[in-house]
């Protein structure tokens, strides 16, 4: 019973990431900020690259989801469901945001959350320390791409930079306690081979 309850849970997250229904628990930081007059252009650069971020954050409860399926050490599985928690406050923080701009989320977000689902059941199936180091490998990209979306967004639009810069102060704490919590170092192959899944992705986010 107790197995069904679990995976009754878990089906219920999944439907409420993909159905785009998720609660922040912090205010948004870009909530006390006016909004700037941003161009056509500008306004939909801004929600596209939103749109990509907010991928980042569907895959993200995806992972932690297929993490937590798995992780073994209690301790471990605490600290992984405070940064779980956050991540849906970006996830929110970024539908929100793409909301505001006059934008709309990723159409195939059903197809990223089942990828990166089996990708956290598959590191998670290694054992912690694997599961970990994917899970960092991930935060380190994520917060490396944001740092780059800085570069990008449009400098009048100061509700998009405040947020997308506190996600990646965010990123940056996850990656650290994944590694606190004994991330083993992840071989560059792999790491070589999520760049690329990366790339993809945020490729036909941008557009899809
Ligand atoms: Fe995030
Ligand atoms: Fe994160």
């Amino acid at each position: 019973m107790l197995a069904l309850d679990r995976l009754i849970a878990e089906f219920d997250r999944a439907l409420r990431t993909v159905s785009n229904i998720a609660e922040a628990s912090r205010v948004s930081p870009a909530e006390a900020l006016a909004e700037a007059e941003l161009n056509e252009h500008d306004r939909r650069h801004a929600a596209a690259l939103m749109r990509v971020n907010h991928v980042g954050e569907v895959c993200a409860q995806a992972l932690y989801q297929g993490q937590s399926l798995t992780a073994r050490d209690a301790h471990a599985r605490q600290a992984l469901e405070r940064a779980a928690r956050e991540e849906e406050d970006h996830l929110a923080w970024s539908a929100q945001r793409i909301e505001e701009l006059g934008g709309r989320p990723s159409l195939l977000n059903p197809i990223w959350y089942a990828g990166s689902f089996a990708m956290g059941v598959a590191a998670g199936a290694l054992g912690d320390k694997w599961n970990l180091a994917f899970l960092a490998e991930t935060e380190r990209q994520v917060e490396e791409h944001l740092a780059g979306h800085l570069g990008k967004l449009p400098e009048a639009d100061a509700k998009t930079r405040t947020l997308v810069d506190s996600m990646r102060a965010d990123e940056a704490r996850h990656r650290e306690t994944a590694i606190r919590l004994g991330a083993a170092d992840m071989p560059r192959p792999v790491r070589t081979a999520m760049r690329f899944a990366a790339r993809v992705m945020t490729t036909v986010a941008y557009r899809v």
